[in-house]
C-alpha cells in the first residue's frame, strides 16, 4: 500500500533503523525500487525530484508508483524530492503523492521557516508528510578547505528552530553529506546529528546517501538518521550494466534485452542498501 512518510519514520524510530530513499524517473527504476524491496520485505520511499517530474511527467510517475503499490506488500511512500516551489507542492499533493520535501534552503531562515510553515499547514490537512531543510546540502565541490567546510554546516540551534517552528515530519540539514559521488571521504559531524536528535526527536534525513561509506551510515542509524537518499549509485549501478550490455551485444536493437539486464543490478544495489540500512525484514 501507498503510506505517508511519518508512518514509515516512526516505525524506522521504534526499530532503530533508517528507510532507504531510492529516486525514480521511469518504469524500470519504479520497479527495481518495488521490486527489492519486496523481495527484502522492506519498507520503502520512491522519491522524484523536480527534474524527474519534468522528463516523465507527473501523472505517468504517478500512475506508475500506485500501479505497483497498491498490489506491493511491504508499505511504499511516494515523495517528491527537493520541491522548491508551491505549486509543484501543491500538484504532487493533489496528485496522490503521501510525502513532499519542501526545500527552502535558498531562502533565509525566517523565510524559510514561513515559507516550510505554510506547505505543512496544506499537506498535513489532507494527511500528507512533509520533509524540511535547514542549512544547504550541495553538490560535491573542489577544493574546499575545512574551515570552508565547517562553515556550511546547519548550526544545531537553527535545526531545532527550524524543526519547533514548522512542524516537518522530517528533518533535512547540512552535516557533511553532498549530492554526487564524494571526492575524498566526507567527514560526516555526528555530534550535531546526535545533539538535534536528542534534542527534538526528529526524524532526520540524509541527502547524498550515495559514497558515504557503511561504517558512516551505521553510526548516523544509531544516532537518530532514520530516511538516507540514494540516487547516485543507482544510476551509476543501472548505467554501467547497460553499457556493458551494450557492448558484449553490438547488434541488439531490443530495448528490453538492454534496460532489464540494467533493471536487475539497479535492484541489486538497491538490495545492498536496504540490508545496510537495518530495514530488511521490517515490512
Ligand atoms: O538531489 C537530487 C537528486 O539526486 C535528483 O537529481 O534533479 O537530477 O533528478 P535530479
Ligand atoms: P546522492 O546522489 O549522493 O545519492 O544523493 C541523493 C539525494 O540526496 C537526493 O535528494
Ligand atoms: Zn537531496
Ligand atoms: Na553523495
Amino acid at each position: 500500500p501507498l503510506v505517508p512518510l511519518r508512518q514509515q519514520l516512526e516505525a524506522a524510530e521504534a526499530g532503530g533503523y533508517a528507510v532507504g530513499a531510492f529516486n525514480a524517473n521511469n518504469m524500470e527504476i519504479v520497479q527495481a525500487i518495488v521490486e527489492a524491496a519486496e523481495e527484502m520485505e522492506a519498507p520503502v520511499i520512491i522519491q522524484a525530484s523536480q527534474g524527474a517530474i519534468k522528463y516523465a511527467g507527473l501523472d505517468m510517475i504517478t500512475a506508475m508508483v500506485q500501479a505497483v503499490a497498491q498490489k506491493a506488500k511491504v508499505p511504499v511512500t511516494l515523495h517528491l524530492d527537493h520541491g522548491t516551489d508551491y505549486a509543484t507542492v501543491v500538484s504532487c499533493i493533489r496528485r496522490g503523492f503521501t510525502s513532499v520535501m519542501f526545500d527552502g534552503s535558498q531562502w533565509p531562515k525566517e523565510e524559510n521557516i514561513a515559507r516550510t510553515k505554510e506547505i505543512v499547514k496544506i499537506a498535513h490537512a489532507v494527511g500528507v508528510s512533509v520533509e524540511g531543510e535547514i542549512g544547504k546540502i550541495g553538490g560535491v565541490e573542489d577544493d574546499i578547505r575545512v574551515e570552508e567546510r565547517e562553515a556550511l554546516l546547519t548550526p544545531v540551534s537553527d535545526a531545532i528552530e527550524f524543526y519547533r517552528a514548522t512542524g516537518v515530519d522530517a528533518l533535512a540539514m547540512a552535516f557533511g553529506t553532498a549530492h554526487g559521488h564524494y571526492k575524498l571521504p566526507p567527514k560526516l559531524a555526528f555530534d550535531r546529528i546526535e545533539a538535534v536528535h536528542r534534542e527534538t526527536g526528529a526524524f532526520l534525513v540524509m541527502h547524498g546517501g550515495s559514497g558515504v561509506p557503511d561504517e558512516d551510515v551505521r553510526r548516523g542509524i544509531q544516532l537518530g538518521i532514520r530516511k538516507i537518499n540514494i540516487d547516485t549509485e543507482l544510476r551509476e549501478a543501472f548505467v554501467e550494466e547497460l553499457r556493458r550490455q551494450m557492448a558484449e551485444h553490438p547488434r541488439e536493437i531490443d530495448p528490453r534485452k538492454l534496460l532489464g539486464p540494467a533493471r536487475e543490478a539497479m535492484k541489486a544495489k538497491i538490495k545492498e542498501k536496504m540490508q545496510l540500512f537495518g530495514c530488511a525484514g521490517r515490512a
